[in-house]
C-alpha cells in the first residue's frame, strides 16, 4: 500500500506500460459519505460519478479490459435503502449512457449471475451489450451481483452437465476449458486489482482470473479517486517485476 501524494491536475495520458487487463474495486463509498454526514447512498452516487470518469480514462490509456465490481453476491446483505439505491444508480448510468455509448468505443458486457436482478434492469443490461458489441476499444465488465465462487460454482455446474451430455469426458477438462466457462470467457488474466479505501482484501473478486496478478491499494476513498491516483497505480504496476512462477 502506498499513501496518497499531493494532486495534480491530468489531462491527456502519456504512453507508458499499463495493465492490460485491469479489476477495480470501488470501495470506501461508505465512509466517504459517513465522513460528511451524508446517507452511504450519497457515497454510491458520487462513486458512481467517479466510475464514469474513469472508465473513460482507462480506456484512454489503453487499458483492453477493464472490470468494476458494482455489487457482489454478499451485497445483498445491506439494508434494502442501500440495495435499491445502488441499483437505481445502474438503472440512471445504463439509461444515461445509451447515448454516450455511441461515442465511446467502450464494449460494455456484464458478469455475475443475472437471475436475482429487475427484469427492467436486465433489458436495460441487454441494451447496452447489444449497442457496445461492435465496438473495438476497451472491454468494460461490470460485476453485478457477482462472486468468484458463485462465478466458479455456475462454471463447474455447466461443465458437469456437459459430461452428463456425453459432450466430454471429466478428462477434458483443462484450466483452458473452465477459464473459457466463467463468466468473462475467453478475455486475458488480470494484470492489475486496483482497490481504494485502505483494505487488504480481494472479497471474492476475479479469484481465478486474478491468480498471477499484481495487487495495489490505495490509501483513498474511491469517490475521492482521481485519474493521479490512476496514474500513480500505473507507475506502481510498471514497476514490479512479474514472474509468474518462473525466476
Ligand atoms: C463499496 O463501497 C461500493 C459498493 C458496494 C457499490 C459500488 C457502486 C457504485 C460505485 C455505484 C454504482 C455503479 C455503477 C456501475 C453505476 P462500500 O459501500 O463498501 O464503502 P465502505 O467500505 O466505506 O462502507
Amino acid at each position: 500500500m502506498f499513501g496518497r501524494k499531493k494532486k495534480q491536475a491530468i489531462s491527456e495520458p502519456t504512453p507508458r506500460l499499463v495493465p492490460q487487463n485491469l479489476g477495480i474495486i470501488m470501495d470506501g463509498n461508505g465512509r466517504w459519505a459517513k465522513k460528511r454526514g451524508l446517507p452511504r447512498q450519497a457515497g454510491h452516487v458520487t462513486g458512481a460519478q467517479v466510475f464514469r470518469k474513469i472508465t473513460k480514462y482507462c480506456e484512454k490509456c489503453g487499458v483492453k479490459y477493464l472490470t468494476v465490481y458494482a455489487f457482489s453476491t454478499e451485497n445483498w446483505k445491506r439494508p434494502q435503502e442501500e440495495v435499491d439505491a445502488i441499483m437505481n444508480l445502474l438503472r440512471q448510468y445504463l439509461k444515461e449512457s445509451l447515448a454516450d455509448f455511441q461515442q465511446e468505443n467502450i464494449r460494455t458486457r456484464f458478469i455475475g449471475d443475472r437471475s436475482a436482478l429487475a427484469e427492467d434492469i436486465l433489458k436495460l443490461m441487454r441494451e447496452a451489450e447489444e449497442t457496445t458489441a461492435h465496438k473495438t476499444g476497451m472491454t468494460l465488465n461490470i460485476a453485478l451481483n457477482y462472486g468468484g465462487q458463485q462465478e466458479l460454482t455456475a462454471a463447474t455446474q455447466a461443465l458437469a452437465r456437459r459430461v452428463q451430455a456425453g459432450e466430454i469426458s471429466p478428462e477434458d477438462i483443462d484450466e483452458e476449458m473452465l477459464g473459457a466457462a466463467l463468466y468473462t470467457e475467453d478475455q486475458p488474466p488480470v494484470d492489475l486489482i486496483l482497490r481504494p479505501s485502505g483494505e487488504y482484501r480481494l472479497s471474492n473478486f476475479l479469484i481465478w482470473q486474478s491468480a498471477y496478478a499484481e495487487f495495489v491499494f490505495m490509501d483513498v476513498l474511491w469517490p475521492d479517486f482521481t485519474e493521479a491516483d490512476l496514474e500513480r497505480a500505473f507507475e506502481e504496476y510498471a514497476r514490479r517485476n512479474r514472474r509468474f512462477g518462473g525466476v
